[in-house]
């Protein structure tokens, strides 16, 4: 922008210029915060910006962010917490789809030039521009994620995304949630251009003056926003049945019939139907994701703290088995260097083997990336790269006195400031702790398996174990992208010590005769991920009786337990179980009816469990506990984590 001219000072988040060519530049920069968000008084400040163009008409107005990272990351949900009516968040919406129409009609071209996120309100701000403008870098990625919050894209991404991009494509965004990157958004036609960064305003100014009749989706794509509307709200409905339970999760189906049958308007929707807002408020799922949400971004904050010359790049990981090998090939993938160690070269082939699968994958289209991936996974059975590392991870068998020889030796070897973690699910760190000249340096860094799936990883502190050694820890757990949950040396820490009891609790069950996919449905319902029985299959059942020695009170293991596990049958890895495997899958019974009250009874121990763990300070707090047995065991997300469903229920 050349010759420019400021209109207006007095706006606290968007600045407001016009160059030469008469084009306004409308830069959103909210004070105060890192990012920007769409709260009332942002709103309010674009409405004012709009009362001026409109009194004096520019030849076309760019929206852009005023920040170096991110456009805008949707609405100011902190602000939404704090509106306890549902008038209140109907007021809102209401204002916004006023807004947003208003900007939709003024009288001269519109662009939103995107450069990073664009989620959300953002994306809906942008939906009702003329165009759309995304710059093509790997931060760049729209989206409307409130699916995944429960809910709906309600300021009028229902309507215009499927006028603009067709339904099919609209409902993949909004149901799903995820984030599209520019090159992929310029081919679906939500934006209409994808640029490199040098060459974004030269592109911006150029498209607001083209007089371009704003994108249509092909005929077809119109069709199915029209006439045809009930084939795509059917498909959508069966993929979105496959997933979420309609009483658990109600927003994505709020979405299909907020489009299907009022053309994406929720407000018009009557308050009696069960995807009207008053249903959603009410029913609660969304006070409770938009609560795990804030969880995560706790979780996440735990980890971000800077810690002087704490930069983690070469990790080496011991034992190459199950755990070992997936840690390794985590930390590659995330950009680390490593060095994994086991007895013998040929016990580490299998897991360089497994990683480069994996990396296969991630970077399908890139065999570079993959190169360069592979060059960074070095086999090191001498163990010489000890006393290169940053952060070295003890993942071999379980086993006291092999662990303690191990430390003796690392300590001895090992970067003075090196993190030194066991991955032990079992052992106490003070054990291990206790052959070392150096205890104070020992942590626990406990992953779950898969390690690529689970989002969750507990960093332990020992009786012993240094604050110092503890934050890098959580700050190495950060950088791999996991999310660090700090508990206390206890066994099974926090999420096995939950899961002990309510797996017991779910065996004793079929010891009484109830059928394992009767239990297992009874979970599903309430809203568990996959059933207690077919968990124990997967993990395997030597597993579960290890676990059920250490973490329940009781004195025998299941009889039914104890007979698979005598006859050999561990579950998935055996074929047999509790269930019989068929290509990785367990072949299960249609299950007969669930008794009432099936689903309690398991829940409870589980229940009880987390609340012991935050009175016996495992865990420091009630909303550190949910968190983790959220995102450890996948427990039933919309109901805000154990110990907030305890409370809901007591009200
Ligand atoms: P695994 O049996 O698959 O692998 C252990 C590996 O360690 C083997 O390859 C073995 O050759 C190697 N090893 C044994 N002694 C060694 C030594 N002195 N030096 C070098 N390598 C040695 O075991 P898995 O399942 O990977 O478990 C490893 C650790 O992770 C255990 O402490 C376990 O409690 C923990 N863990 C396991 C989880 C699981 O689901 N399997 C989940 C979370 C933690």
């Amino acid at each position: 922008m050349n010759t420019t001219t400021t209109m207006n000072t007095a706006m606290r988040h968007w600045h407001l210029d016009r160059d030469a060519a008469g084009i306004a530049w409308a830069a959103i920069d909210v004070a105060d915060s890192g990012a920007n968000t769409l709260g009332s008084e942002v709103l309010r400040e674009f409405g004012l910006i709009l009362d001026q163009l409109n009194a004096q008409p520019p030849k076309g107005l760019v929206i852009l962010s005023g920040k170096s990272a991110g456009y805008i990351a949707g609405a100011d949900l902190e602000e939404y917490t704090r509106i306890e009516t549902m008038e209140g968040i109907a007021d809102i919406i209401r204002r916004n789809n006023a807004l947003f129409d208003r900007l939709e009609a003024v009288p001269f071209p519109t662009l939103a030039l995107i450069r990073g996120h664009c989620m959300g309100g953002g994306l809906e701000l942008s939906l009702a521009c003329r165009y759309r403008i995304a710059v093509d870098e790997p931060g760049t990625r729209l989206s409307l994620p409130e699916v995944m919050l429960g809910i709906v894209p309600g300021w009028g991404g229902m309507k215009r995304l499927p006028r603009l991009v067709g339904p099919a494509a609209a409902m993949d965004m909004m149901l799903t949630g995820k984030g599209i990157d520019a090159r992929r958004a310029k081919k679906m036609g939500l934006v209409d251009e994808a640029v490199p960064p040098r060459v974004m305003e030269a592109a911006a100014r150029n498209v607001v003056l083209s007089s371009a009749p704003a994108h249509r989706p092909p005929l077809l794509q119109r069709l199915l926003n029209g006439p045809l509307k009930f084939v795509v709200a059917s498909g959508a409905r069966k993929q979105v049945a496959k997933r979420a339970r309609r009483e658990h999760y109600p927003a994505p189906y709020a979405i299909i019939d907020t489009w299907q049958r009022y053309d994406g308007d929720w407000l018009r929707m009557p308050a009696s139907d069960p995807s009207s807002l008053q249903s959603i408020f009410e029913q609660g799922t969304a006070r409770n994701l938009i609560r795990v949400f804030f969880l995560q971004q706790r979780l996440k904050a735990l980890g971000k703290q800077e810690i002087a010359d704490f930069k983690p790049r070469h990790v080496h990981v011991i034992g190459a088995g199950v755990m070992g090998g997936d840690i390794a090939a985590w930390c590659v993938q995330r950009g680390m260097t490593v060095t994994l160690q086991d007895q013998t070269v040929e016990r580490i082939a299998p897991a360089i083997a497994r990683a480069a699968e994996g990396f296969g994958k991630k970077w399908r289209n890139d065999k570079r990336e993959v190169r360069f991936a592979l060059d960074r996974l070095i086999a090191d059975p001498g163990g010489g790269g000890v006393a290169q590392a940053d952060v070295i991870i003890e993942a071999i068998y379980e086993n006291l006195e092999a662990k303690q020889a191990l430390f003796r030796d690392i300590e001895q070897r090992a970067k003075p400031d090196a993190v030194l973690a066991s991955n032990t699910s079992s052992l106490k760190l003070e054990d291990i702790a206790q052959a070392m000249e150096q205890p104070q340096r020992l942590v626990g860094i406990h992953f779950f398996n898969p390690v690529a799936k689970m989002p969750l990883v507990e960093v332990v502190r020992g009786a012993h174990s240094d604050d110092i050694q503890v934050t890098r820890a959580t700050s190495f757990v950060h950088k791999l992208d996991k999310l660090p949950l700090p508990v206390k040396s206890a066994p099974g820490f926090l999420v096995n010590a939950v899961l002990g009891p309510y797996l017991l609790e779910a065996m004793r069950c079929v010891d009484e005769g109830i059928a394992p996919e009767v239990v297992d449905e009874a979970a599903l319902a309430f809203g568990m991920p996959m059933g207690p029985i077919e968990l124990a299959d997967t993990v395997g059942l030597d597993v579960a009786m290890a676990a059920g020695k250490g973490l329940t009170d009781a004195a025998a293991p299941p009889r039914r337990l104890q007979a698979l596990f005598d006859a050999g049958k561990l579950g998935k890895k055996t074929g047999e179980g509790f269930y019989v495997w068929q290509d990785g899958k367990p072949q299960k019974q249609s299950a007969a009816q669930v008794p009432a009250g099936l689903a309690d009874r398991m829940i409870r121990p589980l229940l009880e469990a987390t609340q012991r763990l935050v009175a016996e300070g495992v865990v420091a707090d009630a909303e550190l506990a949910d968190a983790g047995v959220i995102f450890g065991t996948g427990f039933a997300p919309f109901t805000g984590g154990p110990l907030n469903y305890l409370a809901a229920r007591k009200h």
